[in-house]
């Protein structure tokens, strides 16, 4: 029985969220790789609505969470979110969640960071302001404050000196005042019996379920177009967020992720600033942002929205080694006479059928369209490939022709049970 690993194949927000839960209830483990409280993911149960961030969205099922060494954790948003799910009744003790001793911190430092460098830019990258890129860079600079440093106030006092002194300039230059590394070591011991007891080998805590035969489930946050290589760079978030992090981001070799399901929204959207080819400022881009609800789960922004881009998600399909898609939100289409598929750009004179790595080339890129009939039929809450109307399901079709992966599942709403099963990815 092959593992699963969810991730976003367009730029996030693709419905991540309601998929993982629905595959949750056939794994046993639940594990995050990369990202931070960056991430919004929606869960619908029974009509109740959970809002989750940092934490996997395996907890509400009660299945064994594990926040990977590829996650930069603000331990302070850990505990907040915590206790957000446990007064909507979801108790979350250390045997359910896990958090990997060696995932880096992300620090109030890093946010000041963050959000200053976004209010003084004259190139904005529209961050969520959580302090995530800053963190990650401590880390690869390799003075970043790590889970288990915690649980070693000696040890922790001169890295938190070493990493005022490399913060010190940035934020004078910025125009912010100096941290207090007096105020930040007791700000840290402060949550650090909370933090610790969640604290383990989290590689081990994987390993063993491998040789228990247990399957797990791999959650993707953000999307392949915000990966810190292949995304839309600079416009990208500053992890790696293709499914091969899976393997990198919870300590498991590289057959660990299993069959990879790409999660793809019928028509593309994005938040953030970025070239985005496909985007409508007309009628049409109202009615995806109105009837989609396109409006960021974490930080409340407006998602930017455009037709499908075929060119993208097929390039996605390919660098994350995509065995199947989940089609999210198709009744969003629902009453749009004529739909339109990006099948190519064109960039000056040349037409081309992926997305180049030039920051100009990105800008410049307009869409090739293709156009199909709409339908005026109702697919919401379809449960049966059946009932949905001969329009969408050429639509359907025709994305899986022009993206080279068949579809696994087709969500319908919001709600859980409103999932047409096509092929089970746990059967690989
Ligand atoms: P950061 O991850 O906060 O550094 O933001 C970098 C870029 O990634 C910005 O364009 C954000 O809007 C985008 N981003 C980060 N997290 C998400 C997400 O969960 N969904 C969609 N976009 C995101």
């Amino acid at each position: 029985m092959a593992n699963v690993t969810v991730v976003g194949a367009q730029w996030g927000d693709e419905g991540k969220g309601k998929i993982v839960d629905w595959l949750s209830n056939r794994a046993d483990v639940v594990v995050r790789f990369q990202g931070g409280h960056n991430a919004g993911h929606t869960l619908v149960v029974d009509g109740k609505v959970y809002k989750l961030a940092l934490l996997p969205s395996g907890v509400v099922q009660g299945k064994t969470s594990v926040i990977g060494n590829g996650v930069v954790v603000d331990p302070w948003h850990l505990l907040t979110e915590i206790g957000k799910i446990a007064d909507q009744g979801v108790n979350i003790t250390p045997d359910l969640l896990v958090l990997a001793d060696n995932a880096t911190l992300i620090l109030p430092l890093h946010r000041d960071l963050d959000q200053a460098r976004e209010a003084a830019s004259s190139q904005k990258i529209g961050t969520t302001g959580r302090g995530i890129g800053p963190a990650y860079e401590d880390k690869v600079g390799r003075r970043a404050i790590r889970v288990a440093d915690l649980a070693d106030p000696e040890a922790l006092k001169p890295k938190i000196e070493r990493l005022l002194s490399h913060h010190g300039a940035l934020r004078r230059g910025l125009g912010l005042p100096d941290a207090d590394a007096g105020q930040l070591f007791d700000q840290l011991m402060e949550i650090a019996p909370q933090i610790l007891a969640y604290a383990q080998p989290a590689w081990r805590v994987l390993d063993q379920a491998k040789k228990a035969g247990r399957r797990i489930l791999f959650e993707g946050a953000q999307g392949a177009l915000l990966d810190v290589d292949h995304g839309t760079y600079p416009f990208v978030t500053s992890s790696n967020t293709v499914a091969g992090q899976a393997a990198a981001g919870s300590g498991m070799g590289p057959k660990g992720p299993g069959y990879v399901l790409g999660i793809v929204k019928a028509y593309t959207t994005r938040v953030g600033e970025g070239p985005f080819a496909c985007e409508l400022s007309d009628e049409v881009g109202k009615h995806l942002a109105t009837v989609g609800r396109e409006v960021g789960v974490n930080t409340g922004r407006p998602r930017r929205c455009g037709w499908f881009d075929a060119v993208l998600v097929r390039q996605s399909v390919a660098i994350n080694g995509i065995d199947g898609i989940a089609l999210t939100k198709l009744d969003v289409l629902d009453g749009l006479e004529t739909l339109k598929i990006c099948v190519g750009y064109k960039i000056g004179d040349k037409v081309v059928d992926y997305l180049p790595a030039g920051m100009r080339d990105q800008a410049a890129a307009e869409p090739i369209y293709e156009e199909m009939e709409g339908w005026s039929e109702s697919t919401a809450g379809a449960r049966s490939f059946k009932d949905l109307n001969a329009n969408a399901i050429k639509y359907v079709r025709r994305v899986e022709e022009l993206i080279g992966a068949p579809v696994a599942l087709l969500s319908t709403s919001p709600e859980r049970d409103d999932t047409i099963l096509m092929r089970d990815p746990f059967e690989g």
